[in-house]
């Protein structure tokens, strides 16, 4: 075994559990061909996202609000971004989200292969998130063409594909803020022109600061609750006295459930940071200006931390999903009730489900986590 694992910027063609589980009791960091220290283990994850002085996140040359911000600036914009996330400003949108998903549910197909990650998971995520934000519902075809090709980018490890790709972003972004901006006083009351009403010691946003806080809630969400809705349904499909306990499980277990599986299998993968100074890990000495990669995927199946069983209740309080310290997910209450009210609102429609025969669930291409395709058939 070497200590270098392939580019995980680029499309490795293996399933990065099986792959991350084989180096993970032999290597506490990984050094990979672009150059990045891969952190594989939970404690060595964990630590490092709890020293964000020494791992900094000001690891890309676009402006990212709040992900790419350290310290004091960091907190400044999080305060903003929290606003928006809290119990109190997301529960008007759960009766919208649960009629989205109802409605969705209710038009596929029955009997006939459905694709769990593009048809449900990424239909539900767009119109979930152009709900909540105020956008119109016309944009759905333009953001699943986006999430696709960005999906493709990030496969395929092209920078400048990638850079063009979050271009097209930016634009669709741009022409949802272009009436807001010009004509303030007939802006529509929602989440994305009070955002663009916000300040910051005593300015208002750029709006290159609130493209990017737009493009923060949508550009990587959506793709992660698509992904995400994916690799529950196929769990579920594959585990039927799990589909059966969620059926009469409350909210707080069922949560607990769907975080178990994410644990497991978590198609959120890894996040980047940069060294700010020399530090030593597993015996091996990273200089000052390492790049490096928090393996959420890898951590949250450290085997010293987990053992190798279905825990939700014992293995809550260690589940890295969401991430840990000063970046941890701002979203994850929105993502918990998204994920729940679509996983409930499958299992509420059907009496059964299984996986399409004949098509096999077909698991996505590092770096991206998860499934590419979950064809079922709901009955
Ligand atoms: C199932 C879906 C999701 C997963 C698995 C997930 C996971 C994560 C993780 C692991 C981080 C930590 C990043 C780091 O340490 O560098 C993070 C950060 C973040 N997430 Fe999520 N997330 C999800 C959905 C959402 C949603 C729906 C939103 C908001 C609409 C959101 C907004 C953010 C933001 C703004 C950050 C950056 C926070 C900061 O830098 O302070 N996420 N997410």
């Amino acid at each position: 075994m070497t200590d270098h694992m392939p580019d995980i910027a680029t499309p490795a063609g293996r399933d990065l559990r099986a792959y991350t589980d084989e180096l993970r009791p032999r290597h506490r960091v990984i050094e990979n061909d672009a150059g990045y220290w891969v952190l594989l283990r939970h404690a060595d994850v964990v630590a490092a996202a709890l020293d964000d002085v020494t791992f900094s996140s000001d690891v890309s040359r676009f402006l990212q609000v709040p992900n790419g911000l350290d310290g004091d600036e960091h907190t400044r914009f999080r305060r903003i971004v929290d606003r928006y996330l809290t119990r109190t400003a997301l529960e008007p949108f759960v009766p919208v989200f649960e009629r989205i998903a109802a409605e969705l549910v209710a038009a596929l197909p029955r009997g006939k292969p459905v694709d769990a990650v593009s048809e449900i998971g990424a239909v539900f995520a767009v119109r979930a998130q152009c709900a909540w934000l105020g956008w119109p519902a016309d944009l759905e075809p333009r953001l699943l063409s986006w999430m696709e090709a960005n999906h493709a980018a990030t496969r395929s490890g092209d920078l400048e594909r990638t850079a063009e790709v979050a271009g097209q972003f930016d634009a669709i972004i741009r022409s949802v803020l272009a009436p807001r901006l010009a004509d303030p006083d007939a802006a529509p009351d929602d989440v994305t022109t009070r955002l663009c009403r916000e300040t910051v010691d005593g300015r208002a946003l750029t709006e290159a600061e609130t493209v990017s806080i737009l493009r923060n809630w949508t550009g990587g969400d959506l793709g992660s609750i698509a992904l995400c809705v994916g690799v529950l349904i196929a769990h579920v499909t594959k585990e039927p006295a799990i589909a059966q306990r969620l059926r009469s499980a409350s909210d707080a277990e069922t949560d607990a459930i769907i975080d178990e599986i994410l644990r497991l299998d978590d198609p959120f993968v890894s996040n980047r940071r940069i060294t700010t100074c020399p530090v030593r890990i597993g015996g091996k000495d990273l200089p000052a200006n390492a790049r490096v990669k928090l393996h959420w995927t890898s951590a949250n199946r450290d085997e010293a931390v987990f053992g190798d069983g279905f825990a939700p209740e014992a293995n809550a309080a260690a589940n890295l999903v969401y991430g840990i310290g000063r970046h941890v997910c701002p979203g994850r209450l929105l993502a918990t009730w998204q994920l729940r009210i679509a996983l409930r609102a499958i299992l509420d429609a059907v009496d059964s489900l299984a996986f399409a025969p004949g098509k096999d669930p077909e698991r996505e291409v590092s770096p991206v986590g998860g499934y590419r395709r979950v064809p079922i058939v709901l009955r």
